[in-house]
């Protein structure tokens, strides 16, 4: 914690298939609330790249469903800061289930861009630890080819 008592995060934001014709819309609610977008990368998934990002979810019954949206088309991924950004960025997205979030949360991503609990905008890390794997898997921090992944912002 700062000498304000704010801990600073960084989260996985996921912009979903459904939604990354208007990613626009979605930002702008990121920067209308604390965060900042300290990292960006659109990728389309490969069934089993997607099925690695969501391995805690593979007992799961709605599993394979989940794999198949998600590898369905272009996401954005995004690294968020700010803030207690891990809880931060999943209250700004709403419950997972968009119409639930109508009811409960009518101001937020999902309630507004979302259709059902499949089709439902984004994806948030649940924990710190989840982040960290997270961003891991779409930044990784690992010299490689391709262009270099430098940081561009340190602390803000
Ligand atoms: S759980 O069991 O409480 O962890 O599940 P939940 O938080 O509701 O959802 C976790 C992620 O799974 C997605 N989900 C589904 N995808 C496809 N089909 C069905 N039926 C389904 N139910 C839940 C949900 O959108 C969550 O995705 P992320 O990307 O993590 O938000």
């Amino acid at each position: 914690a700062n000498k304000l008592g704010s801990k600073k995060e960084r989260t996985l934001a996921l912009i979903k298939p459904d939604v990354v014709t208007k990613m626009g819309d979605v930002i702008d609610l990121i920067y209308s609330s604390s965060l900042i977008v300290t990292k960006a990368k659109m990728t389309t998934l490969t069934w089993s790249q997607a099925a690695d990002f969501y391995v805690e979810h593979q007992s799961k019954p709605f599993f394979n469903n989940l794999v198949q949206f998600a590898s369905s088309g272009p996401v954005v991924a995004m690294e968020l800061m700010g803030d207690e950004a891990v809880s931060t960025w999943r209250r700004l997205l709403g419950p997972a289930d968009s119409a639930a979030a109508r009811k409960e949360a009518p101001q937020s991503i999902r309630a507004q861009f979302g259709t059902d609990v499949v089709k439902n905008v984004g994806h948030g890390s649940e924990s710190l630890s989840a982040a960290a794997r997270e961003l891991e898997f779409f930044f990784p921090s690992t010299i490689g080819h391709g262009p270099p992944n430098t940081a561009t912002f340190t602390d803000c």
